[in-house]
């Protein structure tokens, strides 16, 4: 910003009526081309999360690890713009802590704490600590530093009434407890008075007595009492990853479940993932699990089209599938029409009959109404997104991003690192969507050498 006496470096020039602007080195154009951009693609999620409720949970092990005080800037952000926000934290390696330093012995059975008397104290201390922590880390408003005029009020309190576990399997785990009911209506007041509302893991119960409480049964409770847009568990695992550790980015609430039955995943992960797809069944419709180790990965979660972290979508993705020789008809009449009119190229029954395998579809009631299609290369490790296509009348509603993904994770499965694609109309569309421009010479050789030359398509390309 140029300082109140510095000359206006942008002015009229009287002859022709347009502005001479400063000139800047090649660096700072850049720069500031790539900020507009930037701030330019996050403005759809700014404007979609506005007043929306965001419940974000942490164990212990985030504190522990030092995160807090940038997870607090971050959580500062998001209320900024205008989210409503819900911390939940833990406290299990904070609780060892005390009950070590007091020399008694933790006690678990099925891998839940027994929670006695000494063990509560040891809880009520960690906890109360942790607060305060928290507390401090939101007070934060040195110039300088992304907390500058933040000015954050913390409301937490005893918004949430515990039921003893009671005896199970003959063990008593007498001040372990479960949510019985969330203080909805209360907490609501505390975002309307738009502090941040921090919750611990402690409940009560209406003789009076505290209940140690699992994080995630408290932070899936409280997002579903609060119908919240978003459950974000920030946890210490990389998220969900598949046969070939690779990240899963986004899933189904069935594929999830049919992930958590596997057995396959840690059981930290696991815990996130069961309380995650509790609150979806509950109605929250996203939840994520987003590794606290990524500086910023709730706000790359919340406003880059990728995230960094799994998302769990409560939408029913089962409607999408790899084609079959039936559906040639189907696909047919999807793509006809475009390759009359020279969207897409010529391809011909006899061609997708070939290759029906490399095409994804959408089904509903029986009709095809998208389609799109992987041609792999896998020695130069790239795969090309042709044909796709949503039906006129089942357009803007997100099917061409759901195909585009599916392609995507289908390249990510054949151990593909690009995905590239060829268009002459749909250049926005797919620049939207992490495309960056690229050159024919970047194609593998094959498909250079039948790059059609004469149609001027775009090459764009996204790094998987
Ligand atoms: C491109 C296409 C697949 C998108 O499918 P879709 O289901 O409508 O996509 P989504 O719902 O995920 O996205 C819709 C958004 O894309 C935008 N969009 C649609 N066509 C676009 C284009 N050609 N260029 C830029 N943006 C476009 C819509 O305006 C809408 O934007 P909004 O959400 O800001 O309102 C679909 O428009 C289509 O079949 N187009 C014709 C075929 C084609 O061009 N395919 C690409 C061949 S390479």
């Amino acid at each position: 910003m140029n300082a109140p006496d510095s000359p206006d470096p942008i002015r009229l020039d009287a002859d022709s009526s347009t502005f001479d602007l400063p000139s800047m080195s090649d660096d700072d154009s850049v720069y500031q081309a790539q900020f507009v951009a930037w701030f330019r693609a996050v403005a759809p999620y700014i404007h979609a999360f506005k007043r929306r409720t965001f419940v974000v949970a942490f164990g212990g092990e985030a504190v522990q690890e030092g995160r807090l005080a940038r997870i607090c800037e971050d959580l500062a952000l998001l209320r900024a713009l205008g989210i409503r926000v819900v911390v939940v934290h833990g406290s299990r390696p904070q609780i060892e802590e005390q009950l070590r330093l007091r020399q008694i012995d933790s006690v678990f059975h099925n891998a839940m704490r027994v929670t006695d008397i000494a063990a509560l104290e040891c809880a009520k201390e960690a906890n109360g600590e942790i607060r305060l922590d928290i507390e401090a880390a939101f007070s934060q408003g040195l110039a300088n530093t992304p907390m500058a005029n933040a000015d954050i009020k913390v409301m937490s309190g005893n918004f949430i009434t515990a039921r003893p576990v009671g005896v199970v399997e003959g063990i008593d785990f007498q001040h372990t407890g479960v949510v019985r009911k969330v203080s909805a209506e209360v907490i609501e007041l505390a975002l309307n008075a738009r502090a941040v509302v921090l919750i611990s893991p402690l409940g009560f119960s209406p003789t009076g007595e505290a209940f140690n409480l699992d994080m995630e049964d408290v932070a899936s409770s409280v997002a579903a009492a609060l119908h919240a847009e978003k459950l974000i568990f920030l946890i210490e695992t990389p998220g969900i990853l598949d046969e070939h550790h690779e990240l899963i980015r986004e899933m189904s609430s069935p594929s999830a479940s049919a992930h958590l039955e596997s057995g396959k995943l840690s059981a930290d992960t696991a815990g996130y993932l069961k309380h995650a797809l509790r609150a979806i069944a509950a109605g929250v419709p996203r939840a994520h699990l987003v590794p606290f180790a990524i500086d910023g990965g709730a706000l790359l979660e919340v406003f880059t089209h990728d995230g960094v972290g799994t998302m769990i979508a409560a939408d029913e993705l089962e409607e999408m599938r790899e084609a079959t020789i039936d559906d040639v008809g189907g696909i047919l009449k999807l793509i006809e029409p475009l390759e009359l009119d020279g969207t897409l190229v010529k391809r011909g029954r006899g061609r997708i009959e070939r290759e029906i395998e490399y095409f994804s579809v959408i089904e509903h009631d029986g009709r095809l109404f998208g389609c799109a299609a992987l041609y792999a290369f896998p020695i130069e490790r790239v795969g090309e997104l042709a044909c796709l296509t949503v039906s006129p009348d089942a357009q803007g509603m997100g099917d061409g991003e759901k195909l585009m993904k599916r392609i995507e994770q289908r390249a990510r499965a054949m151990g593909l690192e690009q995905l590239f694609v060829l268009t002459t109309r749909t250049a926005h569309w797919f620049l939207k969507r992490g495309f960056i421009p690229a050159t024919v010479d970047q194609l593998p050789k094959d498909r250079q050498r039948m790059y059609n030359w004469s149609r001027k398509s775009q090459v764009l390309l996204k790094r998987l």
